[in-house]
């Protein structure tokens, strides 16, 4: 028999679990690279609370050296290990997993040797997010970087991590692209109106806002606190990266090409991620009969909760958790379905959804440490 975990079963009712990884007694050992980051921090605090895996290295570069808990004092007592430069002896061992928590470029340098030592490796960037090549270069152009990446050989290996849609994919990956955060509101949002064919799949309006967290903790000078506290600005309006990960996971719905018109805004919140996504209706629904369509659609995904027009939330009903609110609603005077998606950009957003799919990935129950209901107000 595998070791049983007593993870209390279950402030949610939807999934009563038993918890479990095999082999018998053996935590999964992690490597968080990008530790010192935002996403690095989401992951630590998460498998602190895990019961079937523990943190075994921390990488990042400016501070290395120091312990985590220099660096983020609240951890002091939780975590003390020491951070490592990538190339430390210290952190060449094999891992179960390995989470790239850093920006573009670097997960595709170096998950190759990570995976050749026998690792599972989630990426946060877009390096894994596209299986061709073709696909990357049209998102790094995007971008404004690199076309060429340097692992051509692993794409297609690489699945997309988003369970909801990709759950048995990823339950077989060793390799997993972590999705971006607008695009898994605007993904989770419309994905079963497309696959119901209740809406046109061209002009799909996304107008998505995210709190100031989603630009990472490095400093900016837009991000100086002058300048930010009391501003809401759009951006890269010539075109959003996120832009080809949402009409590919759409179409994959809809069967058909879909075309999204995205903008990305910024807003003085620290945390969370506000999508407002319209399509123009191809029949006449009432709102019951969408829910009852989203209902279905998401009856395996306990992560998303799927709301009627009348629900009073925000980004402070999933603020440190791994949900995505769904609100759905009909105007039958304009002929438009609206919904308005709502996630933590860190949680399901980033980190939260990495630990999701490393649950998936080992066979666990999929909301192991992740059954919270967060922090409000
Ligand atoms: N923030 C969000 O809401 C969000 C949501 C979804 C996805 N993402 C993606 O998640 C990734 C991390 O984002 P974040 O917001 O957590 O960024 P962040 O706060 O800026 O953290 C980035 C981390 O990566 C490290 N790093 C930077 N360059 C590196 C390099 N060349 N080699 C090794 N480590 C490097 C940084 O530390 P050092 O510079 O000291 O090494 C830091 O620890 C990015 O790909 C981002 O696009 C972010």
């Amino acid at each position: 028999m595998p070791q049983l975990y007593n993870e209390t079963p279950t402030v949610r009712k939807r999934k009563i679990v038993v918890q479990y990884w095999p082999p018998m007694n053996k935590k999964i050992k992690a490597k968080v690279v990008g530790a010192t980051g935002y996403g690095g921090l989401g992951i630590i605090d998460l498998l602190l609370r895990h019961p079937c895996a523990e943190i075994s290295a921390l990488v990042a570069r400016e501070d290395a050296g120091k312990r985590i808990s220099d660096v983020y004092p609240h951890l002091a007592g939780f975590c003390d290990m020491p951070i490592h430069a990538a190339d430390d002896p210290a952190v060449q061992g094999a891992y179960d997993v390995v989470f790239f928590s850093t920006p573009d470029r670097v997960g595709m340098a170096d998950a190759k040797a990570e995976l050749a030592k026998g690792a599972k490796v989630i990426d946060y960037s877009g390096d894994f997010r596209f299986t061709t090549l073709a696909a990357y270069q049209d998102y790094a152009t995007r971008l404004g970087k690199d076309p060429q990446h340097l692992s051509p050989e692993l794409l297609g290996t690489n699945v997309y991590g988003m369970p909801e849609l990709h759950r048995a994919e990823i339950a077989r990956a060793n390799l997993v692209g972590n999705p971006g955060c607008f695009a898994t509101s605007c993904i989770l949002g419309l994905a079963p109106a497309l696959k119901a064919h209740l809406v046109n799949p061209h002009g799909l309006v996304c107008d998505c806002k995210s709190g100031v967290s989603g630009a990472g903790k490095k400093a900016k000078p837009q991000f100086h606190y002058p300048e930010r506290c009391e501003q809401i600005n759009a951006y890269r309006l010539s075109g959003h990266q996120h832009v080809c990960e949402v009409e590919r996971e759409l179409g994959l719905q809809a069967g058909e090409d879909v075309t999204v018109i995205f903008t990305a805004q910024v807003l003085p919140i620290s945390r969370g991620i506000l999508s407002t996504l319209y399509g123009d209706l191809t029949q006449d629904v009432t709102e019951a009969d969408v829910l009852d369509i989203y209902r279905k659609f998401y009856a395996e995904s306990g992560f998303v909760r799927v709301l009627p027009s009348t629900a009073a939330v925000g980004t402070m009903s999933v603020r440190g958790t791994n949900f995505c609110d769904i609100v759905v609603s009909v105007d039958a005077r304009t002929r438009k379905l609206r919904i308005v998606s709502i996630i933590d950009n860190l949680m399901k957003g980033q980190a939260g959804q990495a630990l999701q799919n490393m649950n998936v990935m080992f066979g666990l129950p999929e909301n192991t440490g992740l059954n919270q209901p967060g922090m409000y107000p």
